[in-house]
């Protein structure tokens, strides 16, 4: 039985940290083996807002990658690719566009989200928004389509993505009256979520929270001893009330793959200073073999750039019989 086919991908806007590991290369790693997955550097959507800053894109394509590869993914087995390569990406994202309306566009929650953090880019009152980034949601659509994906692993802020990839398709479907696409599914991952370091519901680049998985050992350390706790003394798991140290347990927990209410049996008596260079310990024994591996792979950026082209080449083939399918549907196969 043909296998399902899965895709997901990463913005290179920055190196990925410990919680993309647990939230979503965990789950993308588990998932290699029983579906043909495509894993993509989507650097076109990372530069609709870095247009001005296209070294950093760049550099982080390599990252991304990297960290990718460093984790488990196995370009023999996934298909791990950068957007830009595959130009049937940016001509179905054109076609699609004339499927969405921009009201549509403007009441997306994740979009609305982003819009509002940015506002050095888009202005105080998303008055400055470009057409761009308002429309990565269907470049979105058009990078799950063009493999014909059933399946897409993302979190939760991504849910808003693949109900509009579905109202695409459907319309799609109707008025070009053919049947070229599955409705892709997303897949949540039940890892819960990692809060950034500082206390601030994620961990992110510009919030300086975050543990990269690239982070040597001293630093990883000197980040958890940082850590925002709060003013209590005893080690308890209890997100609601006391976030930042319970967020501390569920690393730990993650990393010893325990439920963090069984976790935190084995802290009873520590004190926070004590568990601070426990978990970093662990963290950095967990991490040790991803990053003996990613330093090979940092010694030799060739051999990265052939996995991708790799990729690419996999990505191409499936692309093209996509978009001539859309061609013939859409009438434009001159
Ligand atoms: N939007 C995703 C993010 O910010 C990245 C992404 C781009 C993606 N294209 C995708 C995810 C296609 C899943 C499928 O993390």
């Amino acid at each position: 039985m043909a296998k399902k086919i899965l895709l997901t991908g990463d913005r290179p806007s920055g190196p990925l940290h410990i919680g993309h590991y647990f939230g979503s290369l965990v789950n993308r790693l588990a998932m290699q083996d029983d579906y043909e997955p495509y894993i993509m550097v989507a650097d076109v959507q990372a530069l609709t807002d870095n247009f001005n800053q296209p070294e950093k894109v760049r550099e982080n394509v390599l990252e991304v990658a990297m960290d990718n590869i460093a984790a488990g993914i196995d370009p023999k087995k996934s298909a791990l690719f950068i957007q830009s390569q595959i130009p049937q990406i940016a001509e179905l994202t054109v076609f699609f566009s004339n499927l969405v309306t921009v009201n549509t566009l403007k009441r997306n929650p994740t979009v609305k989200a982003e819009i509002a953090e940015k506002r050095d880019l888009f202005g105080s009152e998303g008055e400055s928004v470009t057409y761009g980034f308002l429309g990565y949601p269907v470049s979105q659509a058009a990078d799950i389509t063009i493999v014909r994906a059933d399946i897409v692993p993302v979190g939760e802020d991504q849910l808003p993505m693949l109900e509009l990839t579905r109202e695409i398709v459907e319309k799609f479907h109707h008025i070009y009256d053919c049947d070229i696409f599955p409705r892709p599914q997303a897949k949540l991952s039940d890892a819960p979520r990692i809060m950034g370091l500082d206390g601030s519901s994620k961990m992110s680049k510009s919030l300086n929270n975050a543990v990269y998985l690239k982070d040597n050992p001293e630093v990883t350390a000197e980040k958890i001893r940082a850590a925002k706790t709060d003013s209590g003394s005893s080690i308890t798991y209890d997100p609601k009330n006391r976030p930042e140290i319970s967020n501390l347990v569920m690393l730990y927990a993650l990393i010893h793959n325990a439920k963090p209410e069984d976790a935190v049996k084995d802290l009873a008596g520590m004190n926070y200073v004590a568990f601070k260079e426990k978990l970093a310990t662990d963290l950095n024994h967990y991490l040790a073999p991803l990053r003996a591996k990613r330093a090979e792979l940092e010694a030799k950026p060739h051999y990265v750039k052939e996995l991708l082209e790799m990729g690419r080449k996999r990505v191409l083939d499936k692309a093209e019989e996509t978009i001539s399918l859309v061609r013939s549907a859409m009438k434009i196969n001159y």
